[in-house]
């Protein structure tokens, strides 16, 4: 993906570089077959799904269509696919929120339990199907009388409270597409994805709570005003009630719109490949990519996965997907696809530590948490606390464990196993990206044996092959992650660009995606995921663009050049090592790194604050004057160097390790 911004021989050759922990991987040979008494209730359990889908991919993802959503109108062509663009279920008609809610509610579900919400200061709500039917329709007239209308887009910037999947399927009852936008984001980056999607109505909070603290969203949001002309109104939930200023004609309050809003609204019939939702990701360059999401295959696949990856079982599971949902992870496996079937599910607005390191396990004693999903960083950070904070609790009702986000460690998966699973919960590895929309590659639980660190195999309906950089397929060993046929939830294209769409995804290899990770197959045919082989980088399972983080560092005024990259970190995957030169006359020193993390965390939000900045008077560069990233890479995780030979200047590498032993490091 970021070959361009790379000296060739440097980052991309070799995958396994990026990862030091590979001999862990390489010798993992514990294995997991699925217990009887898993089997015994579990959905899928031999390999007849596999076969089925292996022999019409297209058929197999149709049955699928039929089987878990409701049509208003069925499809004329399962699959339209002009590589890279695709259009599943060309000509079928649905609606998602109608999909989400009324249909359970007329099933006789409407008491059923969607939501148990728990507040991080310890309030609670139950919202119920029918409830949240209500709450959804009242919503979409609110942004109906709003001018809002089919095709425009609704930006929304909220904490983790139920307004904010209340705001979105509101939207895909009108048919405007959403766009969330994380909320630990930046004014500058809220404003940035605002002005790309020209998104017309904004919806945010006072503010959200977290780790004791208030998170004020709505001063931020204001910040991000100032230079949005597309925005005509902004709705504001009232959360934390810390002080807000409200423009008169232009901010309204939740609870007051929702006063006299008619609670009934018919939703619009759809098509299947309109726009259901932008979501923003990092790129190699600092300009986001708005990943664009359609409606017929998204909703197929999410449900799909979410129902068999997790073995749903709706009636008796309590499923908590622990991710923010401003995250895809969010999107798809706490809106949208456990509610598209019917799924009682968990949502909790905070950090696991508040107030103490075993919020996670009271929230699963509490609620009796059949399903628990969440990220590798998570679970190394528990590994940290110690298990005492597990220890007291009575996990017993979890019965399946899932990872996201980055490769889980063997090591971490075992723990993950052990502590939280009680010894007797399956663990689905589940490899995905904001682009696919849907899992893609993971274990069935009740059919899959598993083995520590490896995703496993490609679900069925998918096709996925490691490439060599030939592009020619590797039965075993390492290379790069392609994708060889079109899936029903794969992103439609970048948002305005679809060139940047072909470029980015399906110009490195001819005639495939290519997901930007590195993997490798065993002799048994399972994948084990290396890591990215491009310069993003992957922080508590976020990417992280180094352009990006690089192009704030220099916009502050004291800096010259940067460059930045990932090294490896116990807690958070990948920790972000800045490498600065300033400008002449301007000193370096601990204050001004602590100003620089700062500026980062303004510019982009403090998921992408270096943990450390070395400063330096030059940076390693090839004859071109391309940064070797790789080198840095080295020096951060002090391995010795690789090849050197094409380094401008050999003198300053030298110069550079010697600052970094001497750079203080935020713990
Ligand atoms: C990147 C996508 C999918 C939702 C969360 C992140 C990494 C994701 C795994 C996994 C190894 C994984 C990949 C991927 N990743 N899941 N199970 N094993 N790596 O979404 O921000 O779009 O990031 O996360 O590198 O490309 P995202």
């Amino acid at each position: 993906m970021a070959d361009a911004d790379l000296p060739s021989g440097a980052d991309t050759t070799n995958p396994a570089d990026t990862n030091p922990a590979i001999e862990a991987y390489f010798l993992e040979e514990r294995t997991f077959p699925p217990s009887e008494g898993f089997k015994k209730d579990a959905l899928v359990t031999g390999q007849s799904m596999y076969d089925e889908a292996a022999e019409d991919y297209r058929g197999f993802w149709a049955r699928q269509a039929l089987d878990l959503i409701d049509w208003y109108d069925e499809w004329d062509t399962i699959l339209e696919w002009d590589l890279p663009f695709a259009r599943w279920f060309v000509g079928g008609t649905l609606n998602v929120a109608y999909n989400c809610l009324d249909r359970h509610v007329a099933n006789g579900l409407g008491d059923k339990v969607a939501y148990y919400w728990e507040g991080e200061p310890g309030d609670t709500r139950t919202i119920t199907y029918a409830q949240l039917l209500d709450e959804v329709q009242k919503f979409a007239n609110v942004l109906k009388g709003m001018g809002v209308t089919r095709g425009d887009r609704v930006a929304i910037y909220m904490p983790m409270i139920p307004e904010l999947p209340v705001a979105m399927l509101a939207c895909t009852r009108i048919g405007a597409a959403h766009s969330v936008v994380f909320g630990g984001f930046s004014s500058d980056a809220l404003r940035d994805r605002i002005n790309d999607a020209e998104a017309k109505v904004l919806v945010t909070a006072d503010g959200g709570n977290r780790r004791g603290a208030v998170t004020a969203l709505k001063p931020a949001a204001d910040v991000a005003l100032a230079d949005t002309p597309s925005i005509e109104h902004v709705v504001v939930v009232q959360r934390t009630k810390n002080d807000v200023e409200m423009v008169d004609g232009r901010d309204h309050w939740y609870h007051d719109v929702m006063k006299d809003a008619f609670p009934k609204c018919e939703p619009e019939r759809m098509d299947s490949e309109d726009l259901l939702y932008l979501l923003y990701t990092s790129g190699t360059t600092a300009k986001p990519k708005g990943i664009m999401h359609t409606t017929g295959g998204y909703l197929t696949q999410v449900a799909f996965t979410h129902k068999y990856v997790f073995d749903l079982h709706p009636d008796t599971d309590v499923y908590w997907c622990a991710a923010d949902i401003g995250w895809v992870t969010g999107h798809s496996y706490i809106v949208y696809g456990p509610l598209a079937n019917g799924a009682t599910s968990v949502m909790y607005e905070g950090t696991p530590d508040c107030p103490d390191k075993d919020r996670w396990w009271s929230i699963i004693e509490k609620y009796g948490v059949t399903i628990l999903y969440t990220a590798p960083t998570a679970i190394r950070t528990f590994m940290k606390w110690g298990t005492q904070y597990p220890e007291a609790h009575d996990m017993s009702s979890l019965r399946l464990l899932g990872s996201v986000g980055e490769p889980i460690n063997p090591e971490a998966w075992v723990w993950y196993w052990e502590h939280i699973g009680g010894g007797s919960c399956p663990v689905v590895d589940t490899w995905w990206q904001t682009e696919t929309g849907a899992i893609m590659i993971s274990p069935l639980p009740g059919a899959t044996t598993l083995k520590p660190g490896s995703a496993t195999f490609p679900l069925p309906g998918i096709s996925a092959e490691v490439v060599d950089d030939d592009a020619k397929r590797v039965d075993v060993g390492g290379g790069y992650l392609t994708l060889t046929q079109p899936w029903p939830a794969m992103l439609r294209g970048i948002y305005g660009d679809p060139e940047r769409y072909r470029d980015t995804y399906w110009s490195r290899f001819e005639g495939r995606y290519f997901a930007g990770d590195g993997a490798k197959l065993d002799d048994d045919g399972y994948l084990w995921l290396l890591g990215r082989v491009d310069d993003v980088m992957n922080v508590s399972g976020h990417r992280v663009s180094t352009t990006e983080v690089e192009s704030a560092l220099v916009d502050h005024p004291s800096v010259a050049e940067a460059a930045v990259v990932g090294a490896k970190d116990e807690t958070t995957g990948q920790a972000i090592i800045a490498y600065v030169t300033l400008r002449g006359g301007q000193e370096a020193s601990p204050e001004r790194g602590e100003e620089l993390r700062k500026h980062v965390a303004v510019k982009i939000g403090a998921i992408a604050r270096p943990k450390t900045i070395i400063f330096t008077d030059d940076l390693p560069k090839t004859r071109s004057g391309k940064i070797m990233r790789r080198l840095l890479r080295d020096v951060a995780e002090g391995r010795d160097l690789g090849d050197t030979t094409t380094l401008a200047d050999a003198s300053v590498v030298d110069e550079i390790k010697k600052r970094a032993t001497t750079s203080p490091t935020e713990e």
